[in-house]
């Protein structure tokens, strides 16, 4: 199961670069990456994601990549939406089978075997929210 979200905040009020919420930290699950909207759906433009996983191969520690795999730019999980491998242990490219480690992204085994997924940043705030920084990246 996974959830797709997304709000963002801009940073007109204060210093802080943009973030776009990511939902409960508590509410992820290792076995349940979750979408997150980086910009509103606007018919026609290009629509992108972050996944943002809890990571069972590092301690559960949260990290968030952009949903694109590097052999061509589209999104992972393709028409299936199943992101992770059956053991739990990738991010896995639905299209031709690019495998990507969960604590970096790096492509293990596929056509773009040897680059990586493009990192975000993610931070949890005090109440237990993921967010994630819009660090200029132009990740939306
Ligand atoms: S498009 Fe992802 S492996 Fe080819």
């Amino acid at each position: 199961m996974r959830e797709v979200m997304g709000d963002s905040e801009g940073s007109e009020s204060s210093d802080r670069p943009p973030r776009i919420r990511a939902g409960a930290a508590a509410e992820l699950t290792e076995d349940a990456p979750r979408l997150v909207d980086l910009a509103p759906r606007e018919r026609g433009k290009l629509h992108r994601q972050a996944v943002v996983i809890r990571d069972a191969t590092d301690g559960g520690r949260f990290q968030a990549y952009l949903n694109e795999c590097q052999h061509l730019a589209i999104p992972l999980g393709g028409r299936s939406g199943r992101l992770l491998t059956e053991d739990g242990k990738h991010l896995i490219c639905r299209t031709h089978g690019a495998l990507y480690r969960l604590n970096d992204g790096f492509c293990t085994e596929g056509p773009c075997h040897g680059t990586h997924l493009t990192p975000l940043a993610l931070e949890e705030d005090e109440d237990g929210v993921l967010w994630i920084i819009d660090d200029g990246a132009d990740i939306t």
